[in-house]
């Protein structure tokens, strides 16, 4: 939790934020600690630690020649070191003092709470892998706590939509998933309704339910809905995120070293389900409605085959021709039925293609869509919080490589451009203003990546709440 302190005990841990080496002299420090710490930054560094064991003293040095945005996520990443280094002295509390912008601050908090994140529940004991520390203080002058607020909603919706990513399928299968969104909806104060298998045959989804004939679990269709009284739109803004639960390719059966991490192919889902978490928290007044169609795709005794023709929830019939590019199918689906509400704007997540992850690599989201304004305002929004975006062209020559002999669109392109066509795929089922997020890279590290941690990111979550923040604005 992150909170407003009006004083610093000097008995706490501290971070102190300077973006001016002869700041120091600003700060409390006894002479040896004050030594000791103009010692480390005479050196170049910009980080130190003073140890003394029963509290942690850090000092971060902006670099004042780097721009704002690079500025900002250089603190999100001493959040992470901060993390680490206290981890061994079980501290519960730190203070943040800040003689810089408050924008720095902000930053910290989060680099320090995103760090403090683990998947624990499945270890034994649990306990030893949970970090200590319980609060970070804010020291202002200022009681009004509105951005400390935001903040730590915020920070619940990246914890909800990283929970959901890292959930495997022995836990958490299309139905799981809807019973976690209703309980994250009913705990921040969305509404659900979650579609059965049933509603979702008599509604004709034939995208989800084809990608779901292999499984063994139905599969669901949640809604939610943050519809509060003081909003400032009439047409709802519109989440769509894909809910693969597992995707192991189905008949087009994907070949070992490409199935692991697959269960990553919720992401888009999870970013949804946080998003929403995090704006009811936050009770921002703005409408939103969030759709996550899931399933997992499966080999089963009855899956979908290639060169099967399904009709879809809007009636356009696809051949499919690899049964691997079954996240387009649900989310075709999901973005027809999008159309019913008459939406402001469109956005879909999805763990898309591996082509997207080949464009523009680990780190980035490839964006596409039809509304270069608000394509604009998320690219820059991308850089503020560090979740850069990529554009990709969606011109109509890429549709050619979806033109099908039988039916009105194939299920894949060919050889290249393989995020393209699939954004292509995408766009034949809106008729609204939209954008795409393929997420493949960014939603999921194998690896360590300091305060996006190891496995789901809950990528996403930070962009859109800044996104629909400065609309709400
Ligand atoms: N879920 C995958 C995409 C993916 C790849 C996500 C790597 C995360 C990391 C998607 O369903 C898929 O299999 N896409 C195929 C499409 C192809 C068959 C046209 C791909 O990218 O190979
Ligand atoms: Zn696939
Ligand atoms: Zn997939």
């Amino acid at each position: 939790m992150i909170q407003l302190t009006n004083k610093y005990l000097t008995d706490e841990s501290a971070a102190f934020i300077i973006s001016d080496k002869k700041q120091i002299k600003d700060i409390q420090l006894s002479k040896v600690e004050m030594n000791f710490a103009e010692k480390v930054l005479d050196n170049k560094a910009n980080f130190v630690h003073i140890n003394s064991f029963y509290k942690s003293l850090f000092i971060l040095l902006v670099n004042s020649e780097k721009d704002e945005f690079t500025q900002l996520e250089d603190i999100r990443k001493s959040g992470n070191r901060i993390i680490t280094e206290i981890k061994e002295l079980k501290l519960e509390t730190i203070n943040i003092v800040n003689l810089g912008s408050e924008n720095f601050t902000y930053a910290l908090c989060e680099g320090i709470m995103l760090s403090k994140y683990g998947f624990h529940k499945y270890f034994k004991d649990k306990a030893e892998k949970t970090s200590s520390l319980k609060e970070i203080k804010v020291v202002s002058s200022s009681t009004d706590s509105t951005k400390v607020d935001l903040l730590n909603a915020l920070i619940e919706g990246v914890y909800n939509a990283r929970d959901i990513v890292n959930e495997p399928l022995s836990f958490m299968t299309a139905q799981k998933l809807s019973q976690e969104i209703e309980r994250i909806g009913k705990e921040t104060g969305f509404k659900t309704e979650i579609l059965d298998k049933k509603q979702i045959e008599s509604l004709k989804m034939g995208g989800l339910i084809a990608v779901n004939r292999g499984s063994i679990h139905p599969p669901t269709f949640s809604i939610m809905r943050w519809e509060p009284e003081n909003a400032i739109n009439e047409k709802p803004y519109v989440f769509v995120g894909k809910g693969l639960v597992f995707d192991t390719g189905g008949i087009n059966l994907k070949p070992s070293g490409y199935l692991e991490t697959m269960k990553c192919d919720k992401a888009g889902g999870a970013t949804v389900v946080g998003l929403m978490a995090a704006i009811a928290k936050a009770k921002l007044p703005i409408k939103v409605i969030g759709l996550v169609p899931a399933t997992d795709n499966r080999p089963g005794n009855d899956a979908y085959v290639p060169e099967d023709i399904i009709t879809m929830f809007d009636g356009t019939t696809v051949e499919v021709l690899n049964t691997d590019a079954e996240g387009r199918m649900i989310l075709a689906d999901a973005l027809a039925y999008a159309k019913k509400y008459k939406p402001q704007l469109v956005i879909d997540l999805a763990t898309l293609t591996g082509a997207a992850v080949v464009a523009v690599g680990e780190n980035t989201t490839a964006v596409m869509g039809n509304t270069p304004k608000e394509i604009e305002k998320l690219k820059t929004i991308g850089f503020e919080v560090w979740e850069k975006l990529v554009e990709l062209p969606l011109w109509d020559e890429y549709k050619e490589q979806l033109k099908s002999s039988v039916a009105d669109l194939k299920n894949i392109g060919g050889k290249y451009a393989g995020a393209i066509t699939a954004g292509k795929f995408l766009e034949h089922f809106t008729d609204y203003d939209w954008i795409h997020l393929d997420i493949a890279g960014p939603a999921f590290t194998e690896k360590d990546d300091s305060y996006r941690g190891i496995g789901g990111t809950g990528v996403g979550v930070r962009l859109l709440f800044e996104f629909l923040k400065q609309k709400a604005n």
